[in-house]
């Protein structure tokens, strides 16, 4: 087979800024070790987030100068109402600034002290939107979600077993909705199969709960489910993506992952009576609800980047991208999440740093080292991102040390991520001369951001 290229043209471009070692080893000390405060000029390879840092299209661009920026009833919100509609299925389309917006919006009116949100898996900030309002958030992945080695189609699917059960346990009257988040974003971007999703709305529907999906990624789900499960490799990936939302009693979608837009979001869903909720709510923090905190040229490139999402040329060259990098490293030795997923690659950071224990970091000392060696910014997604302390003050660490690589759609080409993977291999032959950290400052939530290291 022939090599898959990127099946675009570049017509843009922007410059990157070249370091040496010498010198990021200054900007690393300054930053604190921690790659989140490192000025964004000084990175060469910028594989920090997938959200909001995708290139978008001329269309898209062409689409920025025809916003209408009417507060009430512009003409962007209406194409952008019909993108929506096209892909979801859903008649009430609620536009919002951001996914964690439509999540604050949804889990202010659905949450709650006493009740509990089950999910595959919650993303940190839909985990926040829920806790935020007294209710609780239980992850119920399936068992193969959460052994990073195990090779398996739909490593994102709920556990329909433990779903029924938590139900029975909880009663349904406390459960105001189950989320699955497409792909799993915190279990490495895995898939969930349709089968999963229908068994899991055949129980909602028998317990009288809403089925909730959290669509940031639907379109590289779909193309998952078109080459992996039986009976839809024949079907367009929008068919896909409009039977799956057909199981959805409500979405919420962040735009600045699978809409190639740099802002936006949205809530869509079926029930006036509650849509009447969710407005009230969004007239007071995010705007009228023809806009929701966008400007109408946001409405407008979001409108064109859905209908760009779900082409196949597209989606095939993106997950082949990231299996390549996959390839790549696994050949080279490298421990890693595998298959890997749609948006990030995740490295292993425990197995790749045996020698640093889990109080000492390995995942932030594995991205200080990709960005020391390489100018690679990652993020850490283990014991520093989500760790807790016992009453003792030593850690409880999470099941999971990872490095995160998520890749910005359509801005990196196959060069950029050969230097990726030579770097990480380099990195991974020196392995044995990196050392552990220790926090020194640190804040009361979400420390991750903004928390200062040492080497030790
Ligand atoms: N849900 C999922 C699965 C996400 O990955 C994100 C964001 C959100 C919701 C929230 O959307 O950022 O628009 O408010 N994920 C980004 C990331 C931040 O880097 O994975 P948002």
């Amino acid at each position: 087979m022939k090599t898959i290229i990127e099946p675009f043209k570049i017509k843009s471009v922007e410059p990157i800024y070249f370091t040496n070692f010498r010198e990021r080893k200054e900007i690393l000390k300054n930053a604190h070790y921690n790659p989140f405060l490192i000025h964004a000029r000084d990175v060469i390879i910028d594989l920090l987030t997938d959200s909001g840092t995708s290139a978008m299209s001329s269309a898209q661009w062409a689409g920025i100068m025809l916003g209408d920026e009417s507060y009430a009833g512009a003409d962007s919100f209406f194409k952008f109402e019909s993108a929506v509609k096209k892909i979801t299925g859903l008649p009430i389309v609620i536009p919002t600034h951001q996914g964690r917006a439509a999540e604050k919006i949804l889990f202010s009116v659905l949450g709650g002290p006493g009740k509990t949100v089950l999910s595959n898996t919650l993303f940190d900030t839909t985990r926040a939107n829920v806790e935020f309002t007294g209710a609780e958030g239980l992850d119920l992945v399936c068992a193969e979600g959460k052994q990073p080695g195990v090779i398996a189609d739909f490593k994102g699917n709920i556990d329909l077993e433990a779903l029924e059960s938590a139900i029975q346990r909880l009663g349904n009257q406390n459960i105001p909705g189950v989320v699955i988040t497409i792909t799993n974003n915190s279990g490495g971007g895995q898939p969930v199969s349709m089968a999963n999703i229908e068994g899991a709305k055949a129980i909602c529907l028998r317990h009288g709960i809403p089925l909730i999906i959290d669509a940031c990624r639907f379109a590289e789900n779909c193309y998952f489910i078109k080459m992996r499960e039986p009976g839809y490799q024949e079907e367009s990936v929008l068919a896909i993506a409009q039977k799956l939302f057909s199981f959805a009693d409500m979405v919420t979608m962040s735009a600045k992952k699978d809409a190639f837009a740099n802002i936006g979001g949205f809530l869509a869903l079926r029930e006036e009576q509650l849509a009447q909720q969710f407005r009230n709510l969004l007239i007071v923090t995010e705007g009228f609800p023809t806009y929701g905190g966008l400007a109408g040229r946001d409405l407008e490139a979001i409108a064109q980047g859905l209908e760009e999402i779900v082409n196949e040329d597209y989606l095939r060259y993106r997950i082949r991208s990231i299996e390549y990098i996959g390839d790549k490293l696994t050949s080279a030795g490298v421990p890693l999440v595998l298959p890997t997923g749609g948006h990030a690659v995740y490295l292993d950071a425990a197995a790749f740093l045996p020698h640093i224990s889990k109080d000492q970091y390995p995942g932030q000392a594995l991205a200080c080292a990709l960005y020391l060696h390489g100018g690679i910014r990652g993020v850490e997604i283990g014991s520093v991102m989500f760790g807790k302390y016992a009453k003792d003050g030593s850690l409880i660490s999470p099941p999971l040390e990872l490095v995160r690589l998520a890749i910005p759609r359509r801005v990196y080409t196959q060069s950029h991520m050969d230097y990726v993977t030579e770097v990480i291999a380099d990195v991974y032959h020196h392995r044995h001369t990196i050392r552990g950290m220790k926090i020194t400052y640190e804040a009361p939530v979400l420390r991750h951001f903004t928390a200062h290291f040492d080497m030790l």
